[in-house]
């Protein structure tokens, strides 16, 4: 493993073709024997941190059509603490029911499951039928892993019945030293960027473009008023961003004058600071509060000038739905890809009928949707939102920052890189953008 890792960081990537694959690597995983273990424990006691383990795995074999990636950095997605504390479901039951689908995808059904649905690296070994990547080029990778077999696959990929998240119901995940993805998951690693820079934006801005911007979502244009919850957080800063490179107008919610001032610093003036302004949108377990929904409104009008909201990026679920659907003005979207505080949701539909608004699912994005987003990337128009960055070691901390929300944007993991800062090819692209890149670490 340490001679791939100093031929990465000696820049010589030519010599990573001829470099054996490693027959064991250091992986991020849960345990099929532990997946019972929080069983009777609310949410909040759940601790990633006894979960989630480094341990050595053996390399998977390669098959067609995929790739072998040497991994330099990672980050933690939401998707990981739900593996961490094994809700809603273990992913064990994903990959049992992957690994009957052929020969080939029974190398996923392990007794444990290696996690992590982002990456920074070099690809060291592509199998049959690649042509389009090689052994040395500098990667990032989607996390859709998709069999396209079936033709209803073949116009929008997110709708293969086959589709999964790689690295949450697929194993051999990134936050590893080494990975297994297919290789139309690969994307061209942005040259300014430092590999955990880079390793940070891949689900959540994939996701928030499809979600926001592709007609597959919400389809925002112009001028449109975009509510944001949690604007700061993992998808929220990347749809933020998105909201005001496109024209329209983000009314970004969070919950902290710390968060705020990061919204504001990049450049959103319309600001909700939920905690502050006390909203108890349900007055308890079963019963929502109307005229709570009606003081985030007028906050809302009162910040816009009056205008109503055209769309709002929903992902908290529960606890923000039936304000959501309020909110939204006549005709509006309610775009969700997601129910951090509980999947049951509960909104008065006289709202929405009445109204003609709309509510829309999405979940990641397509291939040309992932390409796209990471391109915003590439070009400096979309920046990583990065706050901290820790060592594998250190993944079930890292991994509890997200699942305590104490973090902003994006937390990093390092993997086979030995320090933060390495990987910048284009120096003089990446001192153009260094300002907006170090907005999230403080600096
Ligand atoms: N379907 C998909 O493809 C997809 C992709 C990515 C993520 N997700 C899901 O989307 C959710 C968010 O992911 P993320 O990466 O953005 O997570 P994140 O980094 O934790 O950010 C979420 C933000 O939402 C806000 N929030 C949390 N609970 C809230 C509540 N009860 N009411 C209002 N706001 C709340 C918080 O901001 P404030 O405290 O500042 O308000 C938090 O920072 C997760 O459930 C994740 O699994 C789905």
């Amino acid at each position: 493993m340490f001679d791939i890792r100093d031929a990465i960081l000696a820049d010589r990537l030519d010599a990573l073709a001829g470099l054996p694959v490693p027959e064991s690597y250091r992986a991020v995983l849960v345990r099929k024997d532990e997946q019972d273990m929080f069983e009777g424990l609310a949410t909040k006691d759940k601790d990633p941190r006894k979960s989630l383990h480094v341990e050595e795995v053996a390399t998977p074999e390669l098959g067609p059509g995929e790739a072998i990636v040497a991994v330099m950095a990672s980050s933690v997605n939401y998707n990981t603490v739900w593996t961490s504390i094994f809700e809603p479901v273990s992913t064990f039951g994903f990959l049992e029911r992957y690994g009957r689908l052929h020969d080939l995808a029974k190398r996923h059904d392990l007794p444990y499951h290696v996690v992590g649905s982002d990456l920074a690296g070099v690809v060291l070994r592509v199998g049959p039928g690649v042509n389009r990547w090689k052994p040395g080029d500098e990667v990032v990778a989607h996390c859709l892993s998709v069999e396209l077999e079936d033709p209803a696959g073949h116009d929008d990929t997110m709708m293969d019945p086959q589709q999964r998240i790689w690295g949450f119901e697929t194993n051999f995940g990134g936050l590893a030293e080494l990975a297994l993805v297919k290789s139309n998951q690969l994307l061209p690693k942005p040259a300014h960027l430092t590999w955990e820079e880079a390793a940070a934006p891949g689900l959540v801005n994939s996701t928030a473009y499809r979600q926001l911007v592709s007609r597959n979502g919400a389809g925002m244009k112009q001028g449109d008023v975009v509510l944001i919850w949690g604007a700061s957080g993992g998808l929220g800063s990347y749809a933020t961003q998105m909201a005001l490179n496109g024209g329209a107008i983000p009314v970004c919610v969070v919950s902290s004058p710390e968060k705020a001032e990061i919204v504001r610093k990049m450049g959103a003036d319309l600001v909700i600071d939920r905690s502050a302004e006390g909203y108890r949108f349900w007055k308890d377990e079963d019963t929502q509060d109307p005229r709570e929904w009606q003081r985030f409104g007028k906050r809302i009008r009162e910040l816009t000038g009056g205008d109503d909201v055209d769309i709002v990026f929903e992902h908290p679920g529960r606890e923000t739905f039936g304000a959501s659907v309020y909110v939204a003005k006549k005709g509006g979207t309610i775009v969700t890809c997601a129910s951090t505080s509980g999947f049951l949701h509960q909104y008065d539909n006289r709202y929405l009928w009445m109204n003609l608004k709309r509510i829309v699912g999405s979940h990641f994005a397509n291939y040309k949707e992932a390409w796209e987003a990471n391109r915003l990337i590439d070009r400096g128009l979309i920046h990583p939102t990065l706050s901290k960055v820790y060592p594998m070691e250190q993944v079930g901390q890292a991994a509890c920052d997200v699942k305590n929300n104490c973090h902003q944007g994006k937390v990093g993991v390092l993997t086979l890189a030995p320090e933060g800062g390495l990987g910048v090819k284009d120096t003089a692209k990446r001192e153009q953008h260094l300002p907006a890149i170090n907005r999230f670490r403080g600096v």
